[in-house]
């Protein structure tokens, strides 16, 4: 099954396929009464009469994924939030506290995507919308796939050029300080070895930087904890406290909104945001699935990134644009072999 793209209500083709075979489930169902993606399709999740229904439907789907999940595996879940009767109705929250209760995953993160693009809002009473959760469950909060890394690993590349910087004099003023301290002459010693070897790391473009702090010269460390640090101080005479290069990898991904000239999908989420969650969960020869894949921008990002994919979408409208993004993209990387 893998590499197609079925049009098909998902729980018809969820429930043919055998248990722990995918990686990664990546997906953003359709929104509660957001908008009618295509009137042909009747059957389709979001137009319940109520919210407890459209639960019901959104987690029908859930337990599916879970089951088809390898146990290495993750499912990220897309959803926006809804005004019902003058109040945000949280639903996007709603549905992660019951996918938690109700089985057997653990919630790793609530990644937001912000929007760097929103769509503004006549409402002179409320601010603008411009942010959506991307949940991150996993099976077993042990073993799950996490290339850290891999995600938006450009930042670090960033980091790694802005880091070229003249390293000559570094470090002087801890080994003048070391002069002037009180330490004994074999801490003094030790000290100005372990610095020499930091400025080496430096050079070498190991560590971004680091700091120094000597007994008698510097404040302990804040906080005053026993342990730690302040043990290194009070019995070397010094700690150094080395500044790693790798950017910290937050919860947090700035996107636009992206309009894709000739997509008929009225609501396709980025494929750049995609491509960093599949970077993060996907193994190099896994599957993604998406149960609700619409225009197919997962399963586009899945094929960019050489993994395998299966969409499914209840629209054969959408199916048949998704299909023609993905031979978009094989066509580009046989270009890229001439
Ligand atoms: C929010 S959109 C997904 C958009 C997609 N992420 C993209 O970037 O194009 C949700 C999709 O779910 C589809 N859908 C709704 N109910 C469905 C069902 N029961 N089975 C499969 N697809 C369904 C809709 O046709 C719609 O395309």
């Amino acid at each position: 099954m893998t590499n197609t793209l079925i049009t098909a209500h998902n729980l018809d083709v969820l429930s043919t396929m055998p248990s722990s075979t995918v990686d990664v489930v990546l997906t953003s169902p359709p929104y509660f009464r957001q908008r009618e993606y295509d009137h042909e399709t009747p059957h389709e999740i979001g137009n319940e009469a109520t919210q407890e229904e459209y639960m019901h439907s959104l987690l029908a789907v859930f337990r599916e994924c879970v089951r088809v999940l390898k146990p290495t595996g993750a499912i990220v879940i897309n959803l926006g939030d809804k005004y019902l009767d003058g109040s945000l109705a949280l639903l996007p929250y709603k549905f992660a506290i019951q996918a938690t209760d109700l089985f057997d995953v653990k919630l790793i993160n609530n990644i937001t995507w912000t929007k760097l693009n929103p769509t503004p809002r006549q409402d002179k009473r409320k601010l603008v919308q411009s942010s959506e959760p991307f949940f991150l469950f996993v099976k077993d909060s042990a073993r799950y796939y996490f290339d850290q890394d891999a995600f938006m690993e450009h930042l670090d590349a960033l980091k790694a050029t802005n880091r070229a910087k003249p390293t000559n004099g570094l470090g002087k003023k801890y080994f003048d300080l070391l002069d002037e301290s009180s330490l004994s002459a074999e801490e003094k010693s030790n000290a100005r070895r372990e610095l020499t070897s930091v400025i080496e790391e430096v050079k070498t473009g190991a560590i971004e930087g680091f700091r120094m702090k000597i007994r008698g010269l510097h404040a302990q460390p804040f906080g005053g904890q026993e342990g730690g640090r302040k043990i290194h101080i009070e019995r070397d005479g010094f700690t150094i406290i080395r500044i790693l290069g790798k950017t910290m990898k937050k919860d947090v991904i700035e996107s636009p909104v992206e309009a894709i000239k000739g997509n008929p999908h009225p609501a396709v989420y980025p494929l750049y945001v995609v491509q960093q969650l599949i970077k993060l969960l996907c193994p190099e020869d896994g599957t993604v699935l998406d149960p609700f894949c619409g225009s197919g921008t997962t399963c586009v990002a899945a094929k960019m990134l050489g993994r395998n994919y299966i969409g499914i979408d209840i629209s054969p409208k959408y199916i048949e644009y998704a299909e023609e993004r993905l031979n978009a993209v094989q066509k580009r990387e046989l270009e890229l072999f001439l």
